[in-house]
């Protein structure tokens, strides 16, 4: 069975205006399940909007999208949730800054409903959540009750990422999650990535501009430039990639 199915998806921005904008022009694209997909390309060349349509963020004009043979075309964001993680580039945006490292996963808790953590902050919660985030090795285990804000963007990527992932999503959508990152906590932050999606066999889609990173990771690679997918290579085709080859694909595109 096919994790995503998407047929010919189009979404205009600002549509029938003199700023009209097609930010997906017939995008066809299907994903196994287990896949790793990253997708690189151009500023405004319709990553985003991609995964704001996978999610339910904003809806297709035209096309159609299926999660597991079940179409979700003009389902709402709510109702994909349950099956939906999301990982976006500012670490602000996963973490509430004035909760607790502890709060936080409570709050995730009953966002994702996830059965293991379903019960009040009590001691075997607490226990959880500090199995959960020793895995980091950044020793925030012992600062559960330190609020959030304090944290750095790194640590708090990292925290965003074990939140989004603690209830088994069917899809993980990361959207230049190590963009607003040191270069050190951004190779902490995706190797994290990489394990969480390796070890529970997550079908992921990852957004990068890091074209290191596209090399690197992820089980197929594909290149959107003006809402299409011009490039798309599976595994035995990327790991024959350079980095050379790549960065020239970004001078021949269209978008500015
Ligand atoms: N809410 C919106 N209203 C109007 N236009 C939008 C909106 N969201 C995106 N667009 C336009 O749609 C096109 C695709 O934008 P999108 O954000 O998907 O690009 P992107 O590939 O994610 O770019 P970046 O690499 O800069 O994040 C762009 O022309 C953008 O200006
Ligand atoms: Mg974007």
């Amino acid at each position: 069975m096919k994790m995503l199915d998407i047929e010919q998806l189009t979404k205009y921005f600002n549509r029938g205006t003199p700023s009209e904008v097609v930010a997906l022009d017939h995008v066809s694209l299907a994903m196994e399940e287990k896949e790793f997909l990253v997708i690189i390309g151009s500023n405004g060349s319709g990553k985003t909007t991609l995964l704001n349509l996978i999610a339910g963020n904003h809806f297709a004009d035209a096309g159609s999208l299926s999660i597991q043979n079940i179409d979700v075309t003009s389902q709402p964001d709510y109702a994909r949730s349950k099956w939906i993680a999301r990982v976006f580039q500012d670490p602000l945006k996963g973490t509430a800054p004035d909760l607790s490292i502890l709060e936080n996963f409570r709050l995730a808790s009953l966002r994702t409903k996830s059965k293991s953590l379903r019960t009040g902050i009590n001691q075997l919660f607490r226990k959880r959540v500090q199995e959960l985030v020793s895995v980091l090795n950044l020793g925030l285990e012992n600062k559960l009750d330190t609020l959030v804000g304090k944290l750095s963007g790194g640590q708090r990527q990292a925290l965003t990422l074990l939140m989004a992932t603690m209830d088994q999503p069917k899809l993980l959508l990361l959207d230049e999650p190590t963009a607003a990152l040191d270069p050190r906590s951004s190779a902490v932050v995706m190797e994290l990535a990489n394990r969480i999606i390796t070890v529970q066999q997550l079908t992921a889609i990852l957004v990068t501009h890091n074209l290191k990173q596209a090399l690197d990771y992820g089980s197929r690679l594909i290149m959107m430039d003006s809402g299409q997918i011009k490039r798309d290579f599976q595994q035995i085709e990327k790991s024959t990639l350079q980095l050379a080859d790549m960065q020239q694909w970004f001078y021949e595109s269209a978008a500015v």
